[in-house]
């Protein structure tokens, strides 16, 4: 005869499981309150310097989304991210498991988090072929609209650990009973009880003007973490990704686009703070390994043929008109500020990390040896080198010049608002030629694209000479 099930559930839980259940519990309860006092897991290893490039740890998944419901979202929120995650405009490989700048690595469970490929990779198409460049600005990647996403998924109803579970079993990777657990009882309500933490923490990014893709407010996300409240105030700082190769002929030079440290270890180490990384757990191994790899990382050479005669004219052109006094390592101006009085481009960005923000700065790493201390605040932006520009644009810190003919142009004549995001290489005016996608308006605040006259007076025929010079412009490597 069959026993009367005790269970209002007909799978109803063994005696075992509730007791591993109410350990596991008890673990992840110790875990989560208390993450301070563990340790993560080992960061993965990787054979090559690219791979660990794409993929290594930065030590960013402290706070970061668990493995096992993220890789969930693109089925569970497909209406939301038609392209999974290039949605967002990460970019994905064959046979990967994570997009390009995502790393993964245990702490208390697997979590992903950003690296330094995730602002600084990009794919180009140019001439038909699409080149995945290391240490490119991220042209595509909407950060702000992933971040976003994050927070809408924490509030999101369709956030459940049924969906999750159900979603994992059709990719076919069911998950054990233990998984389930953690699952149902600590990831999915972990993530929920964030949402209002979230929406906080973010509700400046709704009121200020949106980066769209390739560039991040790092200023204002500092000042939310210190608890400015940027959303009563208008401030931006929003910039274009930089490149990051050849890092090495910028040692000792005033860099960041304002020109605001001359550290290259500090201008390391704060991007990984910014991109996830822990001050308290600020895994330097890590970062300094990824850093020595991009000092000496060549730039990319020009993919497409290059008129020689017509670029040795304009090399004549760059040299007559100064360009390199300011753009190329040995140039008396080099690494320096031009301050914004002779510039004109955007003033945000250089605004808003005044003296008070440097101050605030000076804190970040205070006790450790490494603590910040060569932050200064600056009236303008600095001289970088102009090492495979063809790759950087859209053009200026706040990346709102599509082309290199449009900043060789007057102002009043450089495109008023413009696409962004695409990977189309645009080979005649130099830069990315979209026809959709993030409409970029220069009307709005830190988006401004006057400014930088040099060249703009120059006749049409030497503008073109200095736009092929400048397709390969390159600096003889540090070897
Ligand atoms: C979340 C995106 C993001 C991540 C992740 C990131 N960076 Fe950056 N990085 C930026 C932005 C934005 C800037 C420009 C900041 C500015 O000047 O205002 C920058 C600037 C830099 C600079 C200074 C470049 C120059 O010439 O002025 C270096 C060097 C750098 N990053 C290296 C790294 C390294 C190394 C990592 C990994 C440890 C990393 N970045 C991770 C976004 C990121
Ligand atoms: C007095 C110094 C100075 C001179 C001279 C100068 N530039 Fe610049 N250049 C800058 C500064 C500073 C920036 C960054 C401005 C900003 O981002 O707001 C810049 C930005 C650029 C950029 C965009 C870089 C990027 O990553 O987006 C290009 C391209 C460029 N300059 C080319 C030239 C050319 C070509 C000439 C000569 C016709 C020239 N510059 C002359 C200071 C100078």
């Amino acid at each position: 005869m069959q026993q009367p099930s005790v269970s209002p559930r007909n799978d109803g839980m063994p005696l075992w499981l509730a007791i591993v259940a109410a350990l596991l519990l008890i673990a992840c309860l110790v875990l989560e309150g208390k993450r301070l006092t563990i340790k993560p897991g080992p960061p993965q290893t990787f054979d090559n310097p690219v791979a660990e490039f794409k993929y290594g740890s930065i030590g960013a998944e402290w706070d970061g989304f668990p493995y096992m419901v993220w890789r969930e979202l693109p089925a569970i929120f497909k209406d939301e991210l038609p392209e999974g995650w290039r949605t967002f405009g990460f970019i994905e490989e064959p046979g990967q498991e994570l997009p390009i700048g995502f790393s993964i690595r245990r702490v208390g469970v697997p979590r992903v988090g950003f690296n330094c490929a995730t602002c600084h990779s990009a794919e180009v198409t140019a001439g038909g072929n699409t080149m995945l460049l290391l240490g490119a600005p991220a042209e595509t990647l909407d950060i702000q609209s992933y971040i976003l996403f994050l927070g809408y998924v924490a509030a999101s109803d369709k956030l459940t650990a049924d969906a999750v579970i159900e979603s994992a079993a059709q990719a076919g990777r069911p998950l054990g009973p233990i998984d389930r657990l953690l699952v149902r009882t600590i990831l999915v309500p972990g993530i929920k009880d964030q949402a209002d933490g979230l929406a906080t923490a973010f509700s400046w990014m709704k009121v200020k003007p949106r980066h769209g893709p390739g560039r991040t407010d790092a200023g204002n996300n500092w000042r939310a973490r210190w608890g400015y409240g940027p959303e009563k105030d208008e401030a931006v700082g929003t910039v274009d990704f930089p490149s990051v190769w050849n890092q090495g002929i910028r040692e000792g030079g005033w860099f960041h686009w304002d020109g605001n440290n001359n550290s290259l270890i500090e201008r390391n180490y704060s991007a990984a703070l910014a991109g996830g990384a822990k001050e308290w757990l600020l895994q330097r191994g890590l970062i300094d390994a990824q850093a020595e790899w991009l000092r000496d990382l060549p730039p990319p050479a020009y993919p497409l043929p290059v008129n020689a005669d017509m670029a040795a004219d304009g090399a004549a052109i760059y040299e007559r008109e100064g360009c390199g006094t300011c753009h190329d390592p040995g140039g008396e101006s080099f690494g320096q500020v031009t301050p914004l009085s002779d510039l004109q481009t955007d003033p945000a960005r250089s605004d808003l990390f005044d003296d008070a923000f440097v101050s605030r700065f000076g804190d970040v790493g205070k006790g450790y040896t490494w603590r910040f201390s060569h932050y200064r605040a600056t009236d303008g932006y600095a001289n970088t080198p102009l090492d495979a520009i063809w790759a950087r644009g859209p053009y200026l810190h706040n990346g709102s010049v599509p082309t290199l003919r449009a900043l060789l142009s007057p102002p009043e004549d450089r495109p008023a608002t413009f696409y962004r995001g695409c990977t189309d290489f645009d080979p005649v005016d130099v830069g990315f030629a979209c026809e959709s996608g993030f409409l970029f308006d220069t009307q709005l605040t830190g988006n401004g694209n006057g400014g930088h006259l040099y060249g703009t007076g120059l006749p049409d025929g030497e503008k073109s000479a200095l736009i092929e010079y400048l397709k390969s412009k390159q600096y003889a490597g540090r070897s």
